[in-house]
């Protein structure tokens, strides 16, 4: 069956001594019946997977380009990260859609480029709150599922990450139902797409204000396989309790 994941994104935040709780992570986690990853600034993955190495806890980037290299001042290719270690790449997280207009076909080739490097990428798609209020939700997820998933896409070389943009760092959440709905109509998806067997091995992430105290209620929730985490993976406290949460 699908091997749970909690993934932690530190966005931009943190810098050479954040590795302490890196660290603190690292030792309670030597080794894991789930998979667990930080996806640290660009600038730390090297020392974070040094850090990381012989743990249960693997290293991914926040982002990379499309192109393995070339003249992209400021981009950061696949290769390079797995170069500094990485394991993971998260592809199409809203907040690189908004801030840099990534479109999900943007996104479908950043994660075609993070197969190339030998990358899982952990592709983001999610609502916002007039999509969600205007009864769309749906119909975008499917959108984005179509746009943003590559056809050579697998359960091996991806995992999905449900973050519906109005429940990012915001401390709300949908509710439980709604959570399971999009869940169960992204299994569906992915199944009309590429069958049932192969829908089935995808990892379905949730994340938007994932915390201690509601990981547990979420982690039981239909076809959620795990949380991609924001604000509580910044303290190897709070996403050790997330990660036991979901153990
Ligand atoms: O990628 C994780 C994220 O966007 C959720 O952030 O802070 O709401 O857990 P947060």
């Amino acid at each position: 069956m699908r091997r749970k994941f909690a993934a932690g994104n530190w966005k931009m935040n943190g810098t050479g001594e954040a590795l302490s709780e890196l660290n603190e992570l690292t030792n309670t986690y030597q080794s894991a019946d789930i998979d667990i990853a930080i996806c640290p600034p660009a600038t730390l993955v090297d020392r974070a997977s040094e850090a990381a190495s012989g743990s249960a806890v693997a290293i991914g980037g926040q982002d990379c380009h499309a192109n393995t290299s070339g003249a992209h001042t400021g981009d950061i290719s696949a290769d390079m990260l797995r170069d500094a270690g990485a394991t993971y790449v998260i592809v199409g997280h809203s907040e690189r859609r908004e801030d840099h207009g990534e479109s999900s076909d943007n996104v479908a080739d950043k994660a075609t480029a993070a197969y190339d490097a030998g990358l899982i990428a952990i592709v983001c798609i999610g609502e916002s709150l007039d999509t969600r209020n205007a009864g769309d939700t749906l119909a975008l997820i499917g959108e984005q599922l179509a746009e943003s998933l590559p056809d050579s896409a697998t359960g091996t070389n991806t995992v999905i990450a449900y973050e519906p943009i109005w429940a990012i760092g915001t401390g709300l959440t949908p509710t439980l139902d709604q959570i399971a709905e999009v869940h169960d109509f992204m299994r569906d998806t992915l199944a009309k797409r590429f069958g049932t067997e192969a829908a089935d091995a995808f990892r379905l992430l949730y994340g938007g204000s994932v915390k201690p105290g509601n990981a547990a209620e979420i982690f039981a929730t239909s076809n959620v396989d795990g949380a991609l985490v924001g604000g509580a993976s910044l303290k190897a406290s709070d996403f050790s309790d997330i990660i036991d949460a979901l153990a």
